[in-house]
């Protein structure tokens, strides 16, 4: 049975869940720039704060908002937990910044809604409750929020937390020992605050759940409310009780704060602003509105409904919560980037900012870390980090027209700077002098690929998938170095592409695709003569993005790909999959056979086979690589993941019973990359420094689409036309603004607005 558990409303803005026992949580992410937080259809998640250099301030492990109707002491929760108590009207709507949870029970509606506010490092749930029954009721609505902020309180540790209930600001704060921010010497506090007096509380877990209780049955449920516990070295929570009585047909909301503070004046400070009268609704709707704004600069529509919902809300979305907070449970250095890059494709602005922050955990030999965590910056020596930089900044570069962005002096992570430009140089630089005996860049401890950890320990093994990259990367270097004037850097990165491009071509074809690595021991990766792993998809899809290949020997690589690795729910990553662990590969193989980068549909990698497979103008396989990546379309088969966001993977027929199942959803480059295939290569929209430049190869099976694209203050609306269907892909002709135009560059003005239609055919006139 074809199940989605709900539906796309406000054009894809919100998706609506409507039976709480979807196949696993399904979540939404709330989040500013300090505070992240996830949460799923029945409120399950967590939410943290976190400092400049990834500290983090672990608030919330999970929440819960439990209602006892006091004339029997009955109980159950607004988040719909367990799922089968019998709610009846349950609905639960994840929208761009919020989540609300809104259902009915003994006659009692209750809405429970989520949202992160602009600024604070803190979560705000409203709670609205409606009395449908003929007659009064007395319930009592408890808040209850599962902390770390004891550091992680362990049974017979040495724990050293506390909590206490705060009259004045009617809060439980808590008093511990996480180091933040600038200033280490200050305790940072943990806080729920509620906007009314509250009737009862708990500070400490053992008197609110029970030594022997949990999340779903605590003890002050059958005790009929909080105990009014404080917390001296022990576990503690934070649990706020309201009392409330409502008359038939009446409603009440409540609000509750849970946040990160460094003391109380300044939870005081976010009492005053957020909880004053009509505080909570203000900031709710200035939250929305700027939400929606971040996301406003590109939007499409197209024949197929689920993929316009999927591209105008929550995909650009996901592509903004990487560019901040990429993967969320660190903060990778590639993954930020990566992302950056195609924020820039609907907010540059943005993008531009969020750049600069992550390019200056660089070193400055150009050497870029892998991510960074807790106060550290870690680097598990992948060379791939830093690549990244170049793509990051030179399509932003592309969308914003300022060479200036070029100049702009940004840190190193060792407290020199430079210019971006020098950034941008030391990269490539780098990368060049890190290569292998035969030329091409060495793997070290991995790629883009996190799993190939062995391949290159001793520094000798190299990656080839890296070198097409770099190859691309140098590319793009080579064009900013003469936009500049810096001809001397440009000849030099020219004569260096030359020459990368003769040696992929020479020691890394394998005869119908390339290699992926070759490893220290000099053994090939990625060949027919290996027993597994043949053939990896990324090389083949990169030589294509890259225009790396000579003698067409990138579009042969695509055959092979599509001829030994296309499956009902797309193309494996790898293939065969490793069934047994290689000491000179990595952990990829000890990665049970399908599962991520082990021979599964990782999708991240999908997306470079969509996009490669558009560069080569395959539209029946555009068609085919986009249905099978959308995760609500079942035309090959179903999918059991949230139909609202995409996931890191699907499991194939290998995985066993996870078959069609996905991995994890938001926190993956996937999401960035999806949207990028879709805006830069299907749609064809190429900023450069010029103007904007059409290469669109739309799916087969589509006539008309159109989108709307803000570019630099001007305001586009671009119709596409395919006059005969199936196989036809080339522009036969631009209309703008009614004339016909020469060339695939579109006109510019400031606060221009430019309708244009593009007729596609099968061959260009
Ligand atoms: C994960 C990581 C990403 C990596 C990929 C492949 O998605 O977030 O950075 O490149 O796996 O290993």
């Amino acid at each position: 049975m074809i199940m989605n558990y709900g539906h796309f409303a406000r054009d894809g803005q919100e998706y609506v869940i409507t039976d709480p026992a979807t196949p696993r949580h399904w979540y939404n992410y709330l989040w500013n720039d300090h505070y992240v937080s996830f949460t799923s259809q029945v409120g399950y998640g967590e939410g943290f704060a976190q400092d400049d250099l990834g500290r983090r301030a672990m608030l919330v492990i999970n929440r819960m908002l439990y209602l006892i109707d006091t004339a029997d002491n009955s109980s159950w929760t607004a988040n719909a937990l367990p799922v089968n108590q019998g709610y009846r009207n349950y609905r639960c709507t994840h929208g761009i910044g919020y989540t609300e949870i809104a259902l009915e029970y003994a006659g009692i509606v209750s809405a429970l809604r989520l949202f992160v506010p602009r600024a604070d490092s803190a979560e705000v749930w409203s709670l609205q409750l409606t009395n449908t029954r003929s007659s009064a009721c007395e319930l009592k609505a408890i808040a209850y929020v599962k902390t770390a902020m004891d550091t992680f309180y362990r049974p017979q540790g040495y724990d050293l937390g506390g909590a206490d209930f705060d009259p004045e600001l009617q809060a439980v704060v808590s008093r511990n020992f996480v180091k933040f921010g600038s200033d280490t010497s200050r305790l940072m506090h943990g806080y729920l605050m509620s906007a009314e007096p509250v009737s009862a509380y708990d500070g400490r877990n053992d008197a609110f759940i029970g030594p022997y209780g949990h999340d779903l049955r605590p003890v002050a449920l059958e005790q009929g409310g909080c105990r009014n516990s404080n917390c001296i070295s022990e576990k503690i929570c934070f649990a706020l009780e309201q009392t409330v009585t409502l008359a038939p047909g009446e409603t009440r909301e409540l609000h509750f704060v849970a946040g990160v503070a460094r003391d109380r004046p300044e939870i005081a400070g976010i009492r005053r602003r957020l909880l004053s009268h009509g505080g909570v609704a203000a900031e709710f709707e200035s939250t929305r509105d700027k939400l929606a704004a971040d996301i406003a600069g590109f939007s499409i529509e197209t024949p197929d409904e689920g993929l316009n919902n999927l591209f105008n809300g929550f995909l650009k979305h996901q592509t903004s919560l990487g560019s901040r907070w990429a993967r969320v449970r660190h903060n990778g250095f590639r993954d930020t980037n990566c992302d950056c890059e195609c924020l820039g494709l609907f907010n540059p602005e943005l993008a531009w900012e969020r750049a600069k922050r992550i390019i200056a955990y660089q070193y400055s030999n150009g050497y870029a870390p892998r991510t960074f965590l807790d106060g550290k910056i870690i680097d598990h020596d992948y060379i791939d980090n830093t690549v990244w930089i170049t793509f990051n900044v030179y399509h932003l570069l592309k969308e914003r027209g300022e060479l200036s962005m070029l100049e702009e002096i940004v840190p190193y992570n060792d407290g020199s700077e430079s210019t971006v430009y020098e950034h941008l140089r030391r990269s490539v630089d780098f990368l060049w002098k890190e290569r292998g005996e035969l030329g091409l860049v060495k793997i070290w401890g991995g790629d883009w690929n996190d799993c190939f950890k062995w391949i290159g320990p001793k520094r000798k093994g190299m990656s080839v998938w890296l070198s097409i990259a770099w190859y691309l990367a140098n590319k793009q270097f080579a064009e900013i170095a003469r936009l500049t004037g810096r001809n001397e850097d440009a000849g030099i990165a020219e004569a260096r592409g030359a020459e990368m491009r003769r040696i992929v071509n020479e020691v890394a074809w394998d005869g119908g695709h390339y290699l992926i690595a070759i490893t220290d021991d000099g053994e090939k990766l990625g060949t027919m003569a290996n027993e597994e792993g043949k053939i990896h998809l990324i090389a083949q899809a990169w030589a294509v993005l890259a225009g790396i290949g000579t003698d067409g020997k990138a579009e042969k690589a695509m055959d092979s790909v599509d001829r030994l690795m296309n499956t009902d729910l797309g193309c494996l990553m790898s293939w065969p999959a490793y069934t047994r662990q290689y000491l000179n590969i990595g952990d990829v193989s000890e990665k049970l056979p399908g599962v991520h980068e082990n021979g599964g549909v990782y999708l991240h990698a999908c997306t470079w086979k969509l996009a490669a497979d558009c560069l080569l103008k395959r539209n029946e396989r555009v068609q085919e690589d986009l249905e099978k990546l959308l995760p609500a379309n079942f035309k090959w088969g179903e999918k059991h993941c949230e139909p609202y966001i995409m996931c890191n993977s699907y499991f194939p027929k290998e995985a066993g019973y996870r078959y069609a199942t996905p991995g994890q959803s938001w926190r993956t480059g996937t999401g960035a990359w999806f949207l990028k295939a879709i805006a830069y290569y299907i749609f064809g929209i190429q900023p450069d420094m010029e103007g904007l430049r059409l290469n669109p190869c739309l799916p087969s099976a589509w006539r008309t689409c159109s989108i709307r694209k803000r570019f630099r203050g001007a305001d586009y609306v671009i119709r596409y036309e395919q006059v005969d269907l199936g196989g036809c892909n080339r522009i036969r002709a631009i209309m703008v603004n009614g004339k016909p135009h020469g060339g695939e560059v579109l006109p510019w003005a400031p606060n221009g607005r430019f309708e244009v239609k593009v007729i596609l055919g099968k061959h260009a006139t």
